[in-house]
């Protein structure tokens, strides 16, 4: 909660204005019964109406400047609780983003979004009304026992015997109710997580008619957090009519003491009157402290939840290299081994070395799951090796600063992600200060001008979110666009021309070659025909080298390319024919 609370620093000057506007308007609020109970006693009793008509003006214009007080408490304890939660958010976001693929696995997506959302939320309320009632309640506390005592000393028994009993309570309640708010945040979570499952997933929720299923699913989350939020509420229910009764039983009380002593010609009626006020505003401030201690368990299981995030360093640190090297654009694997963080399997790679020199063309070739992923991964650190080093340039990748890393490598993932914006903007995201020109150079070498100019806006035809309005082999060709555009010494393609019919395969691997120039280029690929004309070939076979070596060479010297190459090419024979 402190470090949480930390982010209100930077805005103390807004947030102590709060509290101190609050002090007029409690101040206000706690003159009022004084001065109705001189109206009464003095101008209504005694007859005067002069007095009446000034102490009338006077709580007018008390009233007046406590109303102006409250607004501009309001106002700044807003401002405050806003600036703070938007930097929250904005610090917890740029966390998300560092973080690797591992943590956010770890975290879930679903409890991503609830901690940057709902909880920084629950934090924000937190703030505004702790600024505000913080003073409000305590001013009304102490001050209003203050008032009801000068009035009469015996009042303060009532006091003695209805504010212990409230304490224990307002106590109990929130004891039983605190260790709840942290669980009712876990169930939203899961909500969010089924949410966020089946509206991304939607197609394949639909092709496999599970709407039945996901909807029983959501049911089962959405359930759970409503039971819990139950058990919450029917706990905080109880604590307002059991308080209530307390408020009337002394407000009887008063009454009773106070009439014994009207008859005794000891008090003024008016007098008596303002101490219910009072005592009435004494056990109120109780309760509205018991309201606090409520949210305060709750801001404070949020506030837990988002140091988590806040407090999660990236598993990948950075190095400090700032990537300047002499050669450029090599790659070698030096006895990589691999296993997944946190999966207790086998080695997913097993003691690999090979090397890319600058310009090349290599591809990597293998079964579905050998780990061929999991390798090119490793060069822009998704991942670290388990052992070994993989060296960019001649430097160990550890050492680099990341976004230096990252620049040198275009890196076209397996499964094309664009974005909801224009083809034109989809591309140039690899480069942002890229020209048209260069952006309709990168589509014609990825073969994607012909299909794009097709559009009837073209390049600024939009793309529907995650590329929903385009083909597989269409998203592909634009994801390639897009590394492409970035111009980086290193491309890596994996598995980017999968959906890619053999005669655009042949096309864009020529134009790869003519106008790629020096790019060193990794490719994996799962066709042979695809990678004939690289020119070397890494053959994995679970998750070790089989053979490194040209097309020429491996069919000659290497089983496994043998196999794989007569598969696909009688397969294909047995396709024309
Ligand atoms: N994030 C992950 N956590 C744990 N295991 C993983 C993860 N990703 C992949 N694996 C495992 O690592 C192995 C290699 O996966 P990888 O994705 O590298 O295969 P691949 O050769 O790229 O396969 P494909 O040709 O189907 O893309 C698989 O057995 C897979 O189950
Ligand atoms: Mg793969």
């Amino acid at each position: 909660m402190i470090k949480v609370l930390k982010y209100l620093k930077k805005y103390w000057y807004i947030a102590a204005l709060s509290p101190l506007f609050m002090i007029l308007e409690v101040s206000m609020d706690l003159i009022q019964p004084d001065l109705m109970s001189k109206i009464v006693d003095q101008g209504v009793l005694g007859e005067n109406m002069d007095l009446i008509f000034e102490f009338g003006i006077q709580m007018i214009i008390f009233t007046f400047i406590g109303c102006i007080g409250g607004i501009l408490s309001g106002v700044f304890g807003n401002m405050a609780a806003q600036s703070f939660a938007n930097d929250l958010r904005k610090d917890a976001f740029s966390k998300v983003m560092k973080m690797s693929f591992q943590q956010t696995d770890k975290f879930t997506t679903g409890s991503l979004v609830t901690r940057l959302t709902n909880d920084i939320t629950a934090c924000q309320d937190f703030v505004g009304m702790a600024l505000r009632m913080m003073v409000r309640t305590t001013m009304q506390f102490v001050g209003g026992i203050y008032m009801v005592l000068n009035i009469d000393a015996r009042f303060g028994l009532i006091l003695l015997v209805t504010l212990p009993v409230q304490l224990i309570i307002v106590a109990v309640v929130l004891k039983k109710g605190a260790p709840l708010f942290g669980v009712v945040q876990s169930k939203l979570d899961r909500v969010n997580s089924v949410v966020q499952e089946n509206v991304s997933g939607a197609r394949v929720v639909k092709a496999y008619t599970r709407e039945q299923y996901e909807i029983d699913r959501f049911g089962t989350a959405n359930d759970e957090l409503c039971n819990t939020n139950l058990r919450v509420q029917k706990l905080m229910a109880l604590l307002v009519p059991v308080l209530s009764i307390l408020m009337n039983a002394s407000v009887l009380a008063v009454i009773y003491l106070g009439g014994l002593q009207v008859q005794a010609q000891e008090l003024e009626v008016g007098r008596i009157m303002a101490a219910i006020t009072y005592i009435t505003q004494i056990l109120m401030s109780v309760m509205m402290i018991g309201m606090m201690f409520q949210q305060v368990t709750r801001a404070s299981a949020s506030a837990k939840r988002i140091r988590e995030v806040l407090d999660a360093d990236p598993v990948i640190g950075s190095g400090s290299f700032d990537g300047n090297t002499e050669i450029k654009g090599t790659v070698e694997f030096r006895n990589i081994s691999f296993r997944y963080p946190g999966v207790q399997a086998n080695n997913v790679l097993e003691d690999i070395s090979f090397t890319v020199n600058k310009g090349e063309t290599v591809a990597i070739l293998g079964a579905t799951g050998c780990g061929k992923t999991s390798l090119v991964n490793l060069i822009a650190r998704f991942y670290d090796a388990t052992e070994g080093q993989v060296l960019v340039d001649g430097v160990d990748v550890k050492e680099y600063d990341l976004d230096a890393l990252r620049k040198k490598i275009g890196f076209v993932l397996q499964k094309s992600e664009l974005f909801s914006d224009t083809i034109e903007n989809n591309i140039r995201w690899g480069n942002p200060d890229a020209t048209d020109e260069e952006v309709r150079e990168a589509a014609m070498i990825a073969q994607a001008d012909g299909f794009i100019q097709g559009f009837t806006d073209g390049y600024k035809d939009i793309v529907t979110e995650k590329g929903s309005s385009l083909s597989g082999g269409q998203k592909q060709r634009l994801s390639i666009a897009r590394a492409i555009v970035k111009k980086p010494e290193i491309l890596i393609f994996d598995d980017s021309m999968s959906a890619l019919d053999l005669t655009t395969d042949a096309k864009l691997q020529r134009a790869l070659r003519e106008n790629l120039g020096d790019t060193t280029v990794i490719m994996i690929a799962q066709r042979v025909a695809s990678v004939m004309g690289a020119d070397k070939i890494a053959v994995i076979e679970n998750g070790r080298l089989a053979a490194f070596d040209n097309h020429e060479n491996l069919m000659k010297s290497c089983d496994v390319y043998q196999d794989i190459y007569n598969s696909q090419m009688r397969e294909g024979d047995e396709k024309v024919g």
